[in-house]
């Protein structure tokens, strides 16, 4: 596969019209994504792993990685410690690859934006990385992650900054900070997440406490 090739699974992604055809594009994208995006460069693999060492030692309890694809932080969090580890995604083949690299206790199939089947206070903190994007994961989304986690965990995320700013995030963590649910702990300056293939995309993590 050429970079063109590369290219075409992450516009496919983006340009997906439903859920059902994202998970189709990141099931036909699986086995090749890890190469691709890290040939592309991508970034925020590094900032969330900075957040994350920042705020929640690796010794404190279930930690959920949402929309965790293939693995990517995972792998750096096993590797850092963090061995507690529950991942879910919407793409089966993403899961399976996920498998592969056993860093998580489970993986399990659910989409972010529905309700996940887990018990209020499930978590003792919550990490999703690469997908509150262009046509993935909606701001409500943030609704059941703070029902799972525990008062005084961590919501740490990436957000993709246009989407932020453009696509009801800005409004919807805004509104839950001021409905007392979650406070923000630290925001970055936007960065680039894709910086060998596209830098005209810029995302930004956030770190959220709940409340
Ligand atoms: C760009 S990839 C990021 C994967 C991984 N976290 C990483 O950073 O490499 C986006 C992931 O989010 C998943 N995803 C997108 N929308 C989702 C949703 N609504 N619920 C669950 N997973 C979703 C996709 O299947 C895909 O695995």
């Amino acid at each position: 596969m050429d970079l063109s090739d590369r290219s075409k699974c992450l516009e496919k992604v983006y340009s997906a019209r439903n859920n059902e055809e994202l998970a189709e594009g990141y099931d036909g994208w699986a086995k090749d994504y890890d190469r691709d995006v890290l040939s592309f460069g991508y970034k925020i693999p590094a900032i969330m792993t900075c957040l994350i060492g920042r705020y929640i030692p690796p010794d404190t309890g279930t930690m959920l990685d949402a929309g965790a694809g293939t693995g990517i932080l995972g792998e750096t969090l096993a590797l850092m410690g963090y061995k507690d580890l529950v991942g879910i995604d919407m793409s089966q083949g993403m899961l399976e690859v996920a498998q592969k690299k056993d860093v998580h206790k489970k993986l399990l199939k659910m989409t972010l934006g529905e309700e996940l089947d887990f018990l209020d206070n499930s978590f003792a903190s919550t990490v999703s990385m690469g997908v509150f994007t262009q046509g993935h994961a909606p701001p409500e989304s943030f609704d059941e992650l703070i029902r799972i986690t525990k008062p005084d965990g961590y919501i740490i995320f990436s957000v993709r900054a246009d989407v932020y700013l453009e696509q009801g995030f800005k409004e919807k963590q805004d509104a839950l900070e001021k409905e007392g649910k979650w406070r923000l702990i630290e925001k970055t300056e936007p960065f680039r997440a894709l910086p060998l293939e596209d830098p005209e995309i810029l995302n930004r993590v956030f770190a959220y406490r709940v409340s």
